[in-house]
C-alpha cells in the first residue's frame, strides 16, 4: 500500500493507493476559501495551514482505507515544483513518517503525478498518447511514451500564464470567486460563447501564450458600466473560455498528428473544463476529483518513481520550479 502526501499549493492532500492502481482513500482539504480573500493563494497562509493540517488529513485517509501505518509499504510524496514553503510541509511530514516505521520514500514531481492520474484503477490509460496538461502552475504538451517521467517529453508550454492561470486572472476581471476556472465554466453555460472574439496569440511550435488574451478582456471590461457588465458577464464568461479552450485544443490535435500518437489525454485542473471535454471528445481524461490537485495521483506516480531507501531521504530537497 502506498500512502500519499500532496501539499504543493493550496490543497492538503493524502491518499492510499494499491500497486496495481486500486484508491483506497483520497483525502483532500482545499483552502481555497482561506485564499480567496485575497484573490488567490497567499503563499506563507497556505504552508501554515497546511501544517495544522496535514496531520488530521493523513489520519483520515488511513481511517478511509481502513488501515493502519502497519500496513504502508511505501510513503509518496510531492517534492516541486510548487510553493516552496507548502512542499517543505508534505516533505517533512513524509519523511518523520517513513523514518519512524524505516519505510522508503518515493520523491514524485508534480507533473508526473498529474498524468499519473490516468493510471488509477478502473480506467488506467496505456501509453503511449499525446497529452495536454494544463492546470494553475503549468501548461504543457507531453508526449507521454511510457509510464516513467523519465519517459514523458515535453513538447511545448507556455510562454507565459498558464492556462488555470489565465481562467483565474478573467474570474478576477469579471467580478468573480476564486479559483476562476469552475466560476467562469458554471457562468459560460449561460452565456454565447461567439459574443465576443477574444483573440489568442499564435506562437511558433507547440508553445502557448495566453497573457493577450487576458489583456483583450481587461479592455472589453473597462469599457462597460456596472449595469452592463452585469448584462454582459456571461457572454465575456462564454467567449473568454472558448478562446482558452480553442487554443488548447488545437494545439494538442496538432501535437498528436506531429507524433502520430492514436489517443489524446488531458490532465490537470483546466481538464475538468466542461467545455474543453466536450471540445475533446477523443480524449481520455481522469474523473473530475482526479483533475486538481489530489494525492492519489502522486502515490500512483510512485510505482513508477525511484524509491530511496531510510534513512537517505532524510537528505532529500523540495524544488520550486522544474
Ligand atoms: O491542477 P490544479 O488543481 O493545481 C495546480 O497544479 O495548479 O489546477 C488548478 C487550476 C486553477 O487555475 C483552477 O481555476 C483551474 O485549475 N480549474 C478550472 C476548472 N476547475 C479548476 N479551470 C477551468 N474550468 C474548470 N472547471
Ligand atoms: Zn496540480
Amino acid at each position: 500500500m502506498i500512502l500519499g502526501i500532496e501539499t504543493s499549493c493550496d490543497e492538503t492532500a493524502a491518499a492510499l493507493v494499491t500497486q496495481d492502481g486500486k484508491i483506497l482513500a483520497n483525502v483532500v482539504a482545499s483552502q481555497a476559501d482561506l485564499h480567496a480573500k485575497y484573490g488567490g493563494v497567499v503563499p506563507e497562509v497556505a504552508s501554515r495551514r497546511h501544517l495544522e493540517l496535514v496531520t488530521p488529513v493523513i489520519r483520515e485517509g488511513l481511517d478511509e482505507a481502513g488501515a493502519t501505518l502497519d500496513d504502508v509499504d511505501v510513503v509518496a510524496v510531492t517534492t516541486g515544483p510548487g510553493l516552496i514553503g507548502a512542499l517543505l510541509v508534505g516533505l517533512s511530514a513524509a519523511k518523520a513518517l517513513a523514518w519512524a516505521r524505516r519505510l522508503p520514500l518515493a520523491p514524485v514531481d508534480h507533473l508526473h503525478g498529474h498524468v499519473a492520474s490516468l493510471f488509477l484503477e478502473p480506467t488506467s490509460l496505456e501509453p503511449p498518447f499525446t497529452c495536454l496538461l494544463a492546470s494553475g502552475g503549468h501548461t504543457m504538451i507531453l508526449d507521454v511514451r511510457d509510464r516513467g517521467w523519465q519517459s514523458v517529453r515535453v513538447l511545448g508550454t507556455t510562454l507565459d500564464d498558464a492556462a488555470g492561470e489565465a481562467f483565474d486572472k478573467g474570474a478576477r476581471l469579471l467580478g468573480l470567486g476564486y479559483p476562476g476556472g469552475r466560476e467562469i465554466d458554471r457562468l459560460a453555460r449561460d452565456g454565447d460563447a461567439n459574443a465576443y472574439d477574444f483573440p489568442v496569440a499564435r506562437v511558433p511550435g507547440l508553445d502557448f501564450s495566453f497573457s493577450g488574451l487576458k489583456t483583450a478582456l481587461l479592455y472589453a471590461v473597462r469599457d462597460l458600466s456596472e449595469d452592463e457588465l452585469d448584462a454582459r458577464r456571461a457572454d465575456l464568461a462564454a467567449s473568454y473560455q472558448h478562446a482558452i479552450v480553442r487554443a488548447l485544443v488545437e494545439r494538442v490535435r496538432e501535437a498528436a498528428e506531429r507524433t502520430g500518437r492514436e489517443r489524446i489525454a488531458i490532465v490537470g485542473g483546466v481538464a475538468a473544463n466542461s467545455a474543453l471535454r466536450e471540445a475533446l471528445p477523443e480524449a481520455d481524461a481522469a474523473p473530475l476529483a482526479l483533475c486538481t490537485d489530489n494525492a492519489a495521483m502522486i502515490a500512483s506516480a510512485a510505482r513508477w518513481a525511484q524509491t530511496v531507501e531510510y534513512p537517505r531521504y532524510l537528505a532529500l530537497d523540495a524544488y520550486a520550479s522544474r
